[in-house]
Order: structure tokens, then sequence, then C-alpha cells
């Protein structure tokens, strides 16, 4: 049996994670490697449940320090219950967002400490670290943009975030190339700008190069 592979997709909002973790999951099972598509904050019932308390509404204002716990209490249950026995039973899992949103977001948006949020990573989810994180980098006034028209479609009530200034949202762009340079054996950055078919096939080339290289 190929051994399973955990990958984590990362990008500003709008950068077309969604899209790219359908599409990367299409991918590899047509090589014959079989995957699911997973989110977070969410994943489990009881994510989702947190997702909601953080993301939807006018009124879901919580302190900085209960952000980052509800961030990681969502990311235990997902990994406990689907990403480990998943990948045991040796299936891949490709992942909307992962503790490199919670580096970029608490961390470098929010001004926590990266140490604090390594560490307690460590602690409450394990030394659990995806194989690959595919980067999907782009200017967030471009992906601002596209995810504010899509809440504004009314499809979803989502918009904690994207009321945030550019400023917050450089800094999430910039935190997440800061952590493919630390470990770049880890990470592929892809240029987020083009069409959804044309930056898939950049991530594609790039995970079947891993591939290789892993071989
Ligand atoms: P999205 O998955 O639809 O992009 O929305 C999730 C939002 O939650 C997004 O704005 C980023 C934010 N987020 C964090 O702030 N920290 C985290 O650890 C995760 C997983 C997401």
């Amino acid at each position: 049996m190929h051994k399973a592979s955990f990958f984590a997709v990362e990008g500003v909002d709008g950068s077309g994670k969604s899209g790219m973790v359908a599409g990367i999951v299409a991918h590899l099972a047509d090589s014959g490697a079989p995957a699911i598509a997973t989110r977070e904050p969410g994943g489990t019932p009881q994510g989702e449940k947190i997702r909601s308390l953080l993301l939807s509404g006018a009124d879901h204002a919580w302190d900085q320090q209960s952000e980052l716990l509800m961030m990681t209490a969502a990311r235990v249950e997902h990994v406990r219950r689907i990403i480990l026995p998943t990948l045991e039973r040796g299936i891949s899992v490709v992942s909307d967002r992962y503790v490199g949103s919670t580096i970029a977001y608490q961390g470098a948006g929010r001004g926590m400490s990266e140490s604090y949020i390594r560490h307690l990573h460590k602690e409450a989810v394990g030394d659990v670290w995806p194989d690959l994180v595919v980067i999907l980098d782009l200017d967030p006034e471009i992906g601002l943009a596209r995810s504010r028209q899509r809440l504004s479609a009314g499809a979803i009530d989502e918009g904690r975030f994207e009321t945030l200034d550019l400023d917050f949202h450089r800094r999430i762009r910039q935190s997440f190339l800061d952590q493919a340079a630390k470990t770049p054996a880890r990470h592929v950055v892809i240029d987020a700008l083009g069409t959804p078919d044309e930056v898939r096939a950049r991530a594609i080339d790039a995970i079947e190069m891993w591939r290789a290289a892993r071989k």
C-alpha cells in the first residue's frame, strides 16, 4: 500500500483554497491515491460548532486568547477523530487550512507569540504537521474583493476576518511566505493569480514534483 500523506492548503481569504482542495483530492484519486477533503476550523461535528461560534454572526467578538484556544480545540477534535484515523487507513487527507493559519492569523495577524502557538499545538494536538503545505499566494486586496463578493451574494455568513483591514491581511500573506521560507521542504508556494484551472495545474505540478522527490 502506498503511504498516505497529509496535505494542508493555506492562503489569504479569497485565494481559492476550497476549489483547490477539491482539485487535489480528485487528482490524487485519479493517480490511485484515495484522499478525503476536510477543513478547519471544522472537519468534525464538534469543530463545525466551534467554526460557527467563531465566524458567523455580528456579535461573536472573542478575546484573542479565546479565539486561539477555540481554533486549537477544533483542531484537537479534527486530528484525533479524522486526520490520524484516516491516514492510518492508508487514505490521504487534504485540509483547507491547518495550524499554519493559526500562526498567520492569531500570530502575525493578532500579534500573539508564535512560539506560544507552536507550544500549544505540540501540547494540545501533538507533533502532527502536514507532510506538505500548499500555499496559495495572492495579493490580499484581490482575495478580499473576491471573498467579500461571495459573502454579499449571501452564500455564507462567515465574514468575521474579512472585516479586518488590509494591513492585517498583508501580515497574513507575509506569515505564510515566512513559514515556507523557514521549512521549504514542507511547503510549496503557488502563484494564485490566474484562472482556477491555471492555478490548479501549477499546484498539481508542484505536488507531483514533491511526490517524485519522496520516492
Ligand atoms: P475559510 O476556511 O473559509 O477561509 O475561513 C476560516 C477563517 O478562519 C479564515 O478567515 C481564517 C480563520 N482562521 C484563523 O483565524 N485561525 C485558524 O487557525 C484557522 C484554521 C482559520
